[in-house]
């Protein structure tokens, strides 16, 4: 496709960033869509790439001049559980790295602006069920407070300076790509791992600790999706709840049964089962529905066999490399 658009991805080789980083080259070409990360990694070899530490401000602007960059995803962030345990250092990332992205915007040296935000923005007085677009708020982990202000701030920055800026509460996130970095909805990628290495797995959540969650590609088409709707429609500049599905970790179990015959789990909780108590079961996503044409494609089944399907394969092709 031809494009003027040229994308940076900040935080480019975790979980989310692998798999957008791949999708955005497919829509608007390799060279048009500059991966990011602390240090090199493996994606350096796919494509153009370079290290950004996103607290540094000359870092950052000097890089997204030299690329004349317009649009920017920034996925740099300490999800829950790592967050807790380093909570300044994630407060900082968390917040800094958004600042430094949205100033940006603000003195119009880019025209967009991707940030993620989360489920983790809601809190144990939220409403758990089908939980609305608008309501209590009050997180209890230092990622969810980072989210929550972010959130606000994003709002302000297009309020006040025009900044086209957009946002999705990501629930858990599911893929075979990549692997997932420090947060409580982990385990629902590792089970699979786990599942197809071993047959068994221990999970850190209980097993009725139901969880809003969301397959990769479903999460990428929602992320391309806001990032390419018309700005008039995108009517929310916090952050869009977005819905894809809800389990626990026996509902999930019993579903890679029906493809692993003999997997067994077993259950030991640890401090990220305060987290996981702490968030929704379901989200009500309808005003994304209604603004955007929000609409996951992917139910647990369709999930779970999509999912194992290319783990063995993979696990095929590694055996007889
Ligand atoms: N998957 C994230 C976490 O567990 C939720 O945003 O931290």
């Amino acid at each position: 496709m031809r494009t003027s658009e040229k994308i940076l991805v900040i935080g480019s080789s975790g979980q989310i960033g692998i798999e957008l980083v791949e999708n955005l080259r497919n829509i608007y070409g390799i060279d048009n869509v500059i991966a990011s990360d602390i240090k090199v990694t493996e994606q350096a070899k796919d494509g153009p790439f370079e290290v950004i530490d996103v607290l540094n401000t000359q870092n950052l602007l000097e890089i997204v001049k030299r690329h004349n960059i317009n649009q920017v995803y920034l996925l740099a962030a300490l999800l829950s559980a790592t967050a807790e345990k380093n909570p300044k250092f994630a407060w900082d990332l968390n917040m800094i790295g958004l600042f430094n992205v949205l100033d940006l915007a603000k003195e119009k040296i880019i025209s967009k602006v991707y940030w993620p935000s989360s489920i983790a923005v809601f809190g144990p007085n939220t409403p758990k069920v089908n939980t609305p677009q608008y309501t209590i708020m009050e997180p209890s982990t230092v990622y969810g407070i980072s989210k929550q202000a972010g959130e606000r701030w994003c709002e302000y920055y297009y309020n006040k300076y025009n900044v086209d800026v957009r946002s999705l509460r990501y629930p858990g996130l599911i893929g075979w790509k990549s692997a997932p970095g420090g947060g409580t909805t982990d385990y629902a990628v590792h089970i699979f791992h786990e599942a197809i290495k071993t047959g068994s797995y221990e999970c850190f959540l209980s097993e009725n600790t139901t969880l809003p969650m969301m397959y990769m590609p479903d999460a990428i088409k929602a992320t391309i999706g806001i990032m390419q709707a018309d700005p008039d429609k995108i009517k929310i500049r916090s952050s869009y709840n977005l819905s894809g599905l809800s389990f626990s970790p026996k509902d999930i179990a019993i579903e890679i049964k029906k493809h692993i015959p003999n997997f067994s789990i077993s259950y030991k909780s640890d401090s990220r089962q305060f987290i996981a108590d702490s968030w929704p079961q379901s989200i009500d996503s309808s005003m994304a529905a209604e603004h955007w044409n929000w609409k996951p494609e992917f139910d647990l089944i369709g999930m779970t066999n999509d999912m194992i399907k290319n783990l063995k394969k993979c696990t095929e092709s590694e055996t007889y490399m």
